[in-house]
């Protein structure tokens, strides 16, 4: 874990160590000097701005990220108007990937009115051979790119790139590696993420994530625990596990442990008071994780577990390990075990050979599970991934009917799933004042719905009971109860 170190101690006229973490806080004292260097020739601070694309495994990163900054002197900016800005990007739709070209854009002409501007761009996008021979040829403005298996690198390549040594380009191809022990800084005082594990082995047919994040490596239960300790410590009351498929945690560790037992060994730390995880693949949901939730008085009533299809021939052509009917079979165990739970699912609608029957088998699941939240999306193909080279690609019109056809009953069934907590009091982690009316806080639900009642932004950040009084469609209005 993260250990306060003083970088003015560290003598930067020396070699840098070649061991980690110790070699990035030489390198985090080297850009410390750079940016006091700079700010005094210039008479005002160098600012930061960190935009976030992707999932909630690239957020954790930006922590990273925003961290390291911070050590390094930079101050963080409002906006894009800084001096050194940074994407992580998100490859694992085609949109994701047009928006940061974007940006890329306006950005160049941010660059021609501030020549002290760096830019630099990082994430699973950078680990796509294409895209970085484009950003080489036409994007030379960009002066950082570097990847994911590489980010606990990032004190090193800044400071390369403070030191203006032309466009610096650093990708791996993969890693074994797990360097911790960095600096990092949340979004949020009383809530974090943690990765549990990195990368992923499942290779659905259609996704980019394990060829752009690597294979599947689990941290060890001990070094995952101290975290959580030092971030109760620290004032955290809320804890993500994180993972590309958090049912495989564990497995391929030396001494190998389940994830339902990691669970188990969170819930004993003291001042952590609500646990969620993400992501779960159905096919690795075991019985054990259904019992330790069930159990368990911290583990928020909420489960993510993405369906992709409901049509059985399109779940083998997806390889997703699992037919409609073991599907269906799973959502009913939990919910009969654990009836107060919110399921939430991912779809992706017009996947390569997609009928209007597997649609309507889809169709069928939605509705059969009533889903508290869904997030649906088209297909994209993805350069590389064995879908993009299948032949019946569904033509744009048929898809765009099927999305608005699903999006109608899911969004049917989460207002009516909403609406059961209408008049009940629940427990929420106060987590915003509410941007166009400051009276208002927002609060979330352990089963992640959000309510928003009249508060004292004193609150932020406590767990408190609210009385759902109006249910808005996908949200509350509500009020708070005294103690
Ligand atoms: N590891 C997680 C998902 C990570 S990606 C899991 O397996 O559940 C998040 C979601 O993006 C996926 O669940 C899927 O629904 C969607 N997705 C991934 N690749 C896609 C593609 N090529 N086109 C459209 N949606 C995709
Ligand atoms: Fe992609 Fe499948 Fe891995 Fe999720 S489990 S990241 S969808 S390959
Ligand atoms: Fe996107 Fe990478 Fe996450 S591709 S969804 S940011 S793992």
């Amino acid at each position: 874990m993260y250990q306060e170190i003083d970088l003015d101690k560290i003598d930067i006229y020396t070699e840098p160590p070649i061991e980690e973490p110790a070699r990035q806080y030489y390198y985090m004292a080297k850009c410390r000097k750079l940016v006091e260097k700079e700010t005094k020739q210039r008479g005002r601070p160098f600012t930061f701005c960190v935009t976030t694309f992707g999932c909630q495994m690239n957020a954790r990163d930006s922590e990273k990220l925003t961290g390291i900054l911070e050590q390094a002197g930079f101050l963080p900016a409002p906006d894009e108007h800084a001096d050194f800005v940074i994407y992580n990007t998100c490859t694992v739709r085609e949109n994701a990937n047009l928006k940061v070209y974007g940006h890329l854009g306006l950005l160049k002409h941010e660059k021609k009115s501030n020549p002290h501007m760096r830019i630099a761009l990082c994430g699973c996008m950078m680990q796509e051979p294409k895209v970085v021979e484009k950003l080489k040829k036409s994007y030379r403005f960009v002066d950082l790119i570097f990847g994911t298996h590489n980010i606990f690198k990032f004190a090193e390549l800044l400071a390369r790139t403070l030191e203006g040594q032309g466009q610096v380009i650093d990708i791996w191809e993969g890693t074994d590696e797990i360097v911790e022990d960095l600096p990092l800084e949340r979004k949020y005082p009383f809530k974090s993420g943690v990765n549990i594990m990195f990368g992923c082995n499942n290779f659905c047919s259609y996704c980019i994530v394990p060829y752009v994040r690597g294979r599947e490596r689990s941290r060890r239960p001990e070094d995952i625990l101290q975290e959580i300790e030092m971030l109760a410590q620290d004032g955290v009351s809320e804890v993500m596990l994180l993972g590309q498929n958090v049912n495989s945690y564990g497995k391929t560790l030396k001494t190998p442990i389940s994830f339902g037992e990691l669970l188990r060994r969170v819930e004993q730390i003291e001042g952590i008071r609500r646990i969620r995880f993400m992501t779960s693949h159905p096919k690795d949901l075991s019985e054990e994780l259904i019992q330790v939730m069930k159990a368990s008085e911290k583990i928020c009533r909420h489960l993510h577990l993405p369906l992709q299809s409901g049509s059985t021939r399109i779940l083998k052509a997806m390889n997703r390990r699992y037919t409609k009917e073991q599907y269906l079979d799973l959502a009913e165990r939990i919910r009969r075990e654990i009836p107060d739970i919110s399921l939430t699912t991912d779809i992706i609608v017009g996947f390569p050979g997609e009928t209007e029957e597997d649609f309507l088998e889809t169709l069928d699941v939605v509705q059969r599970v009533q889903y508290d939240n869904a997030y649906t999306f088209i297909y994209s193909k993805r350069t590389g991934t064995p879908a993009a080279a299948m032949e019946n690609q569904v033509p744009e019109a048929e898809v765009k009917s099927r999305f608005d056809r699903l999006l109608s009953l899911v969004q049917e069934n989460a207002r009516a799933r909403t609406a059961r907590f209408a008049d009940t009091v629940q427990e929420v982690l106060i987590e915003e004042v509410n941007e166009h009316d400051p009276s208002l806080l927002t609060g979330r639900m352990s089963n992640n719905l959000l309510v928003h009642f009249p508060g004292d932004a004193a609150l932020m950040g406590s767990i408190r009971k609210v009385r759902l009084n109006e249910c808005r469609g996908f949200y509350y209005m509500g009020t708070l109860i005294s103690d």
